[in-house]
């Protein structure tokens, strides 16, 4: 899985931020709050964040010779529709391994569950301390109004016309400061946030980094028979924003500095030296599947996905015996401003 290096890969990051924040608020607070957004069920990557995160907090906290047992309030947000139960199945081993790990003078971790979209409040004013999101926040709230002209794509491509970049820019803005004015009022002052997103990074909105995984599905569903005009309404509800306009957004907005931008890529496959290359490509587009399933079957129904998913991975394998391709990851770390 792609997302798993990505956390790997930016764990430095987060490292340094959450450090750093406990040095200088956190030593006398009694429950230290931390939100995971968009943190998905999927391989449990949420609960290997969460425990990154304390163990780098409970090295601050050794480190500054705090004696007192830290508690920990971890909140794992995603939409209504994401499978919390598998996630509270694995919470006790969580907790217990956690404990152990920690040794005698570890203090308590109580993790709850948030649906909701962060698009919108989900915690009360200046609640959390830290905030987390991986590869979530390129998914906007929805489609983009007004991108009809972008006949044959199914997201940016080579010959997406510039009225539909714009439509595209302009949701992502839209969405990306509604996320950071509704966690101003949840972050304390001086509270910190780390968030990769899948981005880009040309200035140029168009580049095959950002967009060829969209464009070769597009090219599974046109060798599909479905009517033109089912077609030319699908359209992927995702933004890959440059390094660059998020830090313009981030000034627009106002309520936080951007102290630290980090970019990164990993590869499609998940492990480029494993000798059997078509179990890698079956990971890419497994994780495609998980991505996009829910919004191709309310749109053309669910008798079509296997054939559509065994075009996509022909394409794929073919597209990956040729050329090598990488995700770009944009990575910020911010502060909650006074
Ligand atoms: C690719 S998964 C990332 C999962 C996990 N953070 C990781 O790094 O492995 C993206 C997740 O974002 C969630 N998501 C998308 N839009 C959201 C929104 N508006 N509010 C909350 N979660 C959202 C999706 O439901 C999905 O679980």
């Amino acid at each position: 899985m792609q997302q798993k290096q990505v956390l790997l890969l930016t764990k430095p990051i987060k490292e340094k931020a959450i450090k750093e924040l406990y040095y200088k608020e956190l030593p006398s607070i009694a429950t230290i709050c931390i939100a995971d957004l968009g943190c998905s069920s999927a391989e449990l990557n949420n609960l290997s964040v969460v425990s990154e995160l304390i163990h780098s907090i409970e090295k601050a906290r050794r480190d500054l010779g705090n004696g007192r047992q830290q508690d920990y309030q971890v909140y794992l947000n995603d939409l209504p529709s994401n499978d919390f139960n598998t996630i509270f199945g694995s919470l006790s081993s969580f907790e217990i391994n956690l404990k152990q790990e920690m040794g005698d003078d570890f203090g308590h971790c109580f993790v709850n569950g948030v649906p909701g979209s962060f698009y919108g409040r989900l915690f009360p004013n200046k609640h959390l301390h830290f905030v987390h999101s991986s590869y979530s926040l390129m998914w906007l709230s929805q489609v983009p109004k007004g991108i009809q002209d972008n006949k044959g794509n199914i997201y940016i491509a080579r010959t997406t016309p510039p009225n539909v970049l714009k439509a595209y820019y302009d949701q992502f803005e839209k969405d990306f400061s509604t996320f950071l004015r509704c966690r101003s009022e949840e972050v304390i002052t001086g509270g910190m946030m780390v968030l990769t997103i899948l981005g880009r990074k040309s200035d140029e909105q168009y580049t095959k980094e950002s967009c060829y995984e969209w464009e070769l599905f597009a090219n599974a569903l046109n060798d599909m028979v479905f009517e033109e005009e089912k077609l030319n309404t699908f359209n992927i509800p995702q933004y890959t924003p440059s390094a660059t306009e998020l830090g313009l957004i981030i000034e627009k907005e106002g309520s936080f500095t951007l102290d630290q931008t980090h970019v990164s890529e990993v590869n499609w496959e998940a492990n480029e030296n494993q000798k059997n290359k078509s179990v890698n490509h079956y990971d890419f587009v497994k994780c495609m599947r998980s991505v996009i399933e829910p919004l191709l079957i309310s749109h053309f129904g669910d008798t079509v996905i296997e054939e559509l998913f065994d075009k996509y991975m022909d394409i794929v394998r073919v597209s990956m015996a040729q050329e090598k391709n990488v995700f770009i990851n944009v990575t910020i770390s911010l502060t909650r401003k006074e």
